[in-house]
């Protein structure tokens, strides 16, 4: 796996790189089917008013387990179409899934979305991997060993005011009954910035923030398989992660604030309500 194999060789956990490895096999296959199914009609069902799931996002779920059954089987899964919500991380070791991140996007046939894969040993994140399969960019990162796009090394980006970044943000699915506070925060940070994006993959928009491509992101009410891998990503390319407040950032917890780390604490300044 030339493109994983970068970050591997720094790893001298062997069970680790093993453990990555398997995740960026699995992501790679959720990819194809969902490259091959892009496009197409879809089956969709809904979880909530506009929560949608596609006949893909079970298809890339089962393909991911199964792979990572047979690669790892004494690992656990926390997977967004077949696992409750935990109240905490276990802390026995987890992957951390989200077959298709960018669900509306796919079911309306526009070109943005990833498949994203966490692992999780001991409560803590210890490696990750996005794939955006429509341009086929396979982004690894794991603790102590880097952050890697395609097999190059990425790094967050060196822009230090907000004046002068592109940041990004998303739409929680809760929309109706969190527009306020969604719009009061855009409100105040677009002016701040040279532009907001919202895509609609926030997996693929922390991974942008790891490669520098965006300077900033913030939403809130993800869930742990949206910023797992990310988590990882943006941390090991040089980045930050923490609440609205600037606490450290939990996977359960209701908001998430990534970026370059210069620009952050202005961006929270920004955000923080308390
Ligand atoms: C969603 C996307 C979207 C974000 C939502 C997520 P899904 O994930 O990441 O960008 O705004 O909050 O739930 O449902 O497409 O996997
Ligand atoms: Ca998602
Ligand atoms: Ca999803």
């Amino acid at each position: 796996m030339h493109r994983v194999t970068p970050c591997t060789d720094r790893l001298a956990d062997q069970k680790l790189a093993h453990t990555l490895t398997a995740a960026a096999e699995a992501a790679l296959a959720a990819g194809a089917i969902l490259r091959e199914r892009y496009g197409k009609p879809h089956q969709i069902t809904h979880k909530g008013a506009i929560d949608l799931v596609t006949e893909a996002d079970l298809a890339a779920e089962t393909a991911i387990l199964d792979l990572l059954r047979q690669r790892c089987p004494a690992i656990g899964f926390l997977a967004e179409e077949s696992s409750m919500l935990p109240a905490a991380i276990p802390s026995a070791p987890i992957w951390v899934i989200d077959p298709l991140d960018g669900t509306t996007n796919f079911a309306h046939h526009f070109p943005w979305f990833a498949t994203s894969i966490g692992y999780s040993e001991g409560g803590s994140l210890k490696a990750g991997v996005i794939y955006q399969p429509l341009l086929d960019e396979l982004f690894v990162a794991a603790r102590g060993a880097g952050a890697w796009r395609n097999g190059e090394a990425i790094r967050v980006s060196p822009v230090s005011q907000l004046a002068e970044s592109l940041c990004a943000t998303g739409f929680p699915y809760d929309i109706r009954r969190t527009v306020g506070e969604v719009v009061e925060a855009l409100a105040t940070v677009l002016p701040a910035t040279q532009g907001v994006r919202r895509a609609g993959a926030a997996a693929l928009d922390l991974a942008y923030v790891a490669c520098g491509r965006l300077d900033g992101f913030w939403e809130i009410n993800l869930k742990p398989w949206d910023t797992a891998a990310g988590v990882v990503l943006v941390e090991e390319a040089g980045g930050r992660l923490t609440d609205f407040g600037g606490a450290p950032h939990s996977p359960l917890g209701r908001e998430t604030v990534a970026s370059n780390g210069r620009i952050h604490d202005a961006l929270i300044a920004l955000l923080d309500r308390r």
